[in-house]
């Protein structure tokens, strides 16, 4: 493998439960902050063997980051979590991949040697912070035409792929979105989702105090026929619907990662070994198609093929664009290397937060698959990206 540097692994990975974005949803009255604060509390009681002074650093990506997801919630969130004050912090926006830049940032600096341990976290409230909030596009944007009205609606992007790509129907649309449903429960079912859940205390004013335990977004039990039915808010007779898309949410993650040396030293879990990565940029209104270039770049710089790739975390933005992806490839939109836990179409997309929890599936995928040695995570970005990173399975087995 052409990678420089010291071995970084990525050592455990937690989440609090997503929600649903808007009054009615459990998070409601939860402040961002305290929900990234737990997932990193989380990932310190669950690896006892990591000294809290042997963190060097902490980085935390929210996209919109005002109010509770402001004031460099890195630090913010290293004072709140109780880690001791030499702990550094900072934030970090890259949209939707932003907790797959803290990772790979994060990386970088174990792999020259300036960190020997360092936590990656992301936390969007979508409820207290809508899409979009307080922000103010360059005039420049429009006037000069550097990109398309479409550009600023992820939703009318996905209706352009299938413009783009007529052969991604509706309907297959909406198979991927039912699969990622029935995934998602049987996941549920077999106890997997919630091996790496941390419970969080909510409040509403109506019912007072309780725990979140479980995911709010999943429907269970949605039909064919129920997918069929729903509007398309994004254009009329369009394609892209509340069932074929992630929805709104809040949630946090937190991932711990080490140089793979410190992880021995220390006794720490491996769970993925980061193989390579990579961002491009591609035509922001069609954002969706951002995860092809970015997939093509970081397997070239691993030295890889496609057909190494034994398992596939890919954010499910919109079912679209995850089929765009296995299209170009040429891999089935059902093939069990896939999301096989399910994806955001089912579980919920908290933006900045979600690269995390495919990190999170793809080791728990990796545990059950010793005899598959590379996977991908990969994910779509606002204003016309692409991300994607390649793991090494240490548990692999050379079978
Ligand atoms: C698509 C979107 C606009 C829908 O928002 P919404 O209307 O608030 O969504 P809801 O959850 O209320 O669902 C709308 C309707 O579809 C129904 N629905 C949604 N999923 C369903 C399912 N799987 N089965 C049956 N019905 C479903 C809901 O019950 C609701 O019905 P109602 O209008 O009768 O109450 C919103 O989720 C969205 O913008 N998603 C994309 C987010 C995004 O851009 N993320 C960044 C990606 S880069």
């Amino acid at each position: 493998m052409p990678q420089a540097g010291r071995s970084v692994v990525f050592v455990d990975g937690v989440r609090t439960p997503f929600g649903k974005a808007g009054p009615k949803g459990m998070y409601a009255e939860t402040r961002a902050d305290d929900m990234v604060v737990k997932t990193i509390r989380e990932l310190m009681r669950r690896n006892p063997n990591l000294p809290p002074e042997r963190v060097d650093e902490i980085a935390v990506a929210a996209t919109t980051q005002i109010g509770d997801q402001g004031m460099t919630l890195g630090r913010t969130a290293v004072i709140l979590a109780g880690l001791p004050e030499s702990v550094p912090g900072y934030s970090i926006d890259r949209m939707c991949a932003g907790a797959m830049t803290a990772t790979t940032t994060l990386a970088g600096g174990i792999g020259i040697g300036a960190y020997d341990v360092a936590i990656a976290a992301g936390v969007e409230h979508m409820g207290r912070h809508p899409m979009g909030e307080g922000v103010d596009p360059n005039p420049r944007f429009v006037s000069e035409r550097l990109v398309d009205m479409d550009a600023l609606s992820m939703g009318n992007t996905a209706e352009n792929i299938h413009d783009r790509f007529p052969q991604l129907t509706k309907e297959r649309a909406d198979a991927f979105a039912l699969a990622s449903q029935n995934k998602t429960a049987k996941a549920y079912a077999d106890g997997k989702i919630q091996r790496d859940l941390v419970p969080i205390a909510i409040r509403t004013g109506e019912l007072g105090w309780g725990l979140a335990t479980q995911d709010e977004p999943p429907r269970p039990g949605t039909t064919i026929e129920d997918l069929a039915a729903l509007k398309t808010p994004f254009r009329p007779h369009g394609r892209v619907t509340a069932g074929n898309a992630a929805g709104l949410n809040d949630g946090a993650t937190a991932g711990l990662l080490a140089a793979e040396e410190v992880a021995d030293e220390l006794g720490l879990t491996k769970k993925l070994r980061l193989v390579s990565y990579a961002f491009v940029g591609v035509d922001p209104a069609i954002m969706g198609i951002g995860p092809v270039p970015a997939t093509e770049k970081a397997l070239a710089k691993a030295g890889l093929t496609i057909d190494d790739i034994g398992l596939f975390e890919l954010n499910e933005a919109f079912a679209v664009q995850v089929l765009a992806l296995l299209d170009h490839y040429g891999i089935a939109d059902d093939d069990p290397r896939v999301n096989p836990m399910g994806g955001a179409i089912a579980v919920g997309h908290p933006l900045a937060s979600s690269a995390i929890r495919l990190m999170t599936y793809l080791a728990r995928d990796f545990e059950d698959h010793p005899e598959v040695r590379y996977g991908l995570t990969s994910m779509c970005v606002g204003l016309g990206q692409g991300a994607s990173v390649i793991w090494e399975n240490p548990h692999y087995d050379g079978k």
